[in-house]
C-alpha cells in the first residue's frame, strides 16, 4: 500500500450564517470553496490544477447553491475539466468522509495527488432545507427526538452533564480560541477573503466572527434553552450557525518525495460508525474506539485530540466516555478551541479540525506521534481518522 500524506491545508475564516450580521453574506458557497482552492495552488506552485487526480468535497445539505457544489465550484473557479469531482453527503462527517475517500484512493494506487474539501453555508442553505423524512423512518423514530438540539438535551441527560460543566466548557473553548487568535496561531491557515462587516464595511476577512472574548459564566448561566423547556443545552453550549470552507492537498508519499514537497503527518486510518440517531452526539466514541482498536492504539497513545464540539454536551460526553478527560480545561484536546468558539460549517468542520490538527502537530504538539480528528454526524453517523507523525 501507499502512503498518504498531507501537503498542505487551507481555510476560510468561519464567519456567522446571517442574513444581516455574517461576514461573508454577499459570497456564495462556491465561491468561498474557489478562493481556497485557488489559495492552496498559489501556496504550491509546484503542483498545478491538471495534475490532481480528483476533488471531493463535503457538504451536508446538497441543495440550492450547494447543488453537486464540487463540480460546480470546480467548473466555475476556471479548473481544468479533465479533474473530476465528486461530492460526499454524511451530514457532519461529510468533509471527513471526503477526506477517507481520497486517502483511501492514494493507498490503493488509483491516483497520486488528491484534493478533499468541505464547505456549508448554513444561512443560504438551512440546516434540513427541503428534507424530506421517509415515513417509515418516522414510524422508527419520534419526529421530535431527531432534530440535532434535541439530541444534545437527551445527551446530557442520559451522561447526567450538568450546565455548569458545559458553560465551563464553552467559556475554555472561546479563551483558547481567543488566545489562538490573538497569538497568530491561525494565521497559517486561514486564507484571506473579502467580506464585509456588520454595518456593511467591506473588510478582509481573516479571523473567525464567532469567538466571543467576553464570554462569562454568569451571562451564561441566565440563558434558556432554545430546543426544550426547561432544558440545560443554549446558544452558548451549541456550536452555532456558521459559514465557511476548507480543503486539503493530500499527495502518495512517493510523488510528494518527487516534487520536493514537505510533509510532517500521514494517514494511519480512519472508521465509520453508526449509532442511534436520537443520541447522535456520542458517535465519536463508538468510530474511536474502532479506529484506536484496528491500530492497535489506546486512548493514551494519542498525543492530540481534535473533536467537533457541536454541543458541548456530546463533545464532554465522548471525552468521558473515553477516559480523555472528564471536564475543560483539557490538556490535549481542541488547544486552539473548537466549534463552540471556532464556529461549525457542517460539511466543512471535517476538514477543518484536520486542517487545524496539522498545524498544531507541527508547531505546539511537535512530539505527538498521532493525533486523532473525530466528528459525530447528524442521524447518528460519525466517523474519526488517526493522523501519525512522520520523522524526516
Ligand atoms: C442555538 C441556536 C438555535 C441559536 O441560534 P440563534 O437564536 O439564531 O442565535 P445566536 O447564535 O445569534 O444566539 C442567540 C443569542 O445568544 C447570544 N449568545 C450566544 N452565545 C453566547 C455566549 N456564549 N454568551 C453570551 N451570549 C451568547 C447571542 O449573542 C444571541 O443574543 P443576541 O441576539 O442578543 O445577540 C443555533 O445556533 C443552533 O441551532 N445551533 C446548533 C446548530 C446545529 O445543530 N449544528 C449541527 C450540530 S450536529
Amino acid at each position: 500500500m501507499k502512503e498518504c500524506v498531507i501537503v498542505d491545508g487551507l481555510r476560510t475564516a468561519n464567519v456567522r450564517a446571517h442574513a444581516e450580521k455574517g461576514w461573508f453574506r454577499s459570497i456564495r458557497p462556491d465561491d468561498m470553496l474557489i478562493q481556497v482552492y485557488k489559495g492552496l495552488f498559489a501556496r504550491n506552485p509546484l503542483v498545478k490544477p491538471g495534475d490532481v487526480e480528483a476533488v471531493f468535497c463535503g457538504t451536508a445539505n446538497q441543495v440550492g447553491m450547494q447543488n453537486d457544489i464540487a463540480r460546480l465550484s470546480w467548473l466555475a473557479g476556471g479548473f481544468p475539466e479533465s479533474v473530476a469531482s465528486n461530492g460526499v453527503c454524511q451530514q457532519c462527517p461529510s468533509g471527513m468522509s471526503a477526506v477517507e475517500h481520497a486517502a483511501r484512493a492514494i493507498m490503493c494506487g488509483e491516483g497520486d495527488i488528491y484534493i478533499a474539501s468541505g464547505v456549508e453555508d448554513m444561512q443560504k442553505v438551512p440546516m434540513g432545507y427541503a428534507m424530506d423524512f421517509p415515513p417509515t423512518l418516522l414510524s422508527r423514530y419520534n419526529i421530535a427526538d431527531i432534530p440535532m438540539g434535541s439530541t444534545a438535551e437527551k445527551v446530557a441527560e442520559i451522561y447526567k452533564i450538568n450546565r455548569t460543566d458545559m458553560e465551563t466548557m464553552a467559556l475554555w473553548s472561546n479563551k483558547k480560541a481567543f488566545a489562538a487568535t490573538s497569538e497568530g496561531k491561525f494565521k497559517d491557515e486561514i486564507i484571506p477573503v473579502q467580506g464585509e462587516k456588520e454595518d456593511g464595511t467591506p473588510f478582509t476577512v481573516d479571523r473567525d466572527q464567532w469567538i466571543r472574548e467576553d464570554i462569562s459564566m454568569e451571562k451564561m448561566a441566565t440563558m434558556a434553552s432554545p430546543f426544550k423547556p426547561g432544558g440545560v443545552v443554549t446558544a452558548a453550549t451549541s456550536s452555532p450557525l456558521t459559514a465557511g470552507a476548507a480543503a486539503l492537498l493530500l499527495m502518495n508519499r512517493e510523488k510528494a518525495d518527487a516534487l520536493g514537497l514537505t510533509y510532517h503527518l500521514k494517514y494511519a486510518g480512519g472508521a465509520m460508525a453508526g449509532n442511534d440517531p436520537t443520541v447522535m452526539g456520542i458517535g465519536p466514541i463508538f468510530a474511536v474506539k474502532k479506529l484506536l482498536q484496528r491500530a492497535n492504539l489506546n486512548v493514551r497513545d494519542i498525543g492530540i485530540w481534535e473533536l467537533n464540539e457541536a454541543f458541548a454536551s456530546q463533545a464532554l460526553a465522548v471525552v468521558r466516555d473515553l477516559g480523555i478527560a472528564r471536564n475543560a480545561p483539557f490538556d490535549n484536546v481542541n488547544v486552539r478551541g473548537g466549534a463552540l468558539a471556532l464556529g461549525h460549517a457542517l460539511g466543512e468542520s471535517g476538514i477543518r479540525i484536520i486542517v487545524t490538527l496539522n498545524s498544531i502537530m507541527k508547531t505546539d504538539f511537535r512530539d505527538a506521534q498521532y493525533g486523532v480528528a473525530t466528528l459525530c454526524g447528524g442521524f447518528g453517523n460519525s466517523n474519526a481518522t488517526l493522523w501519525q507523525k512522520i520523522h524526516e
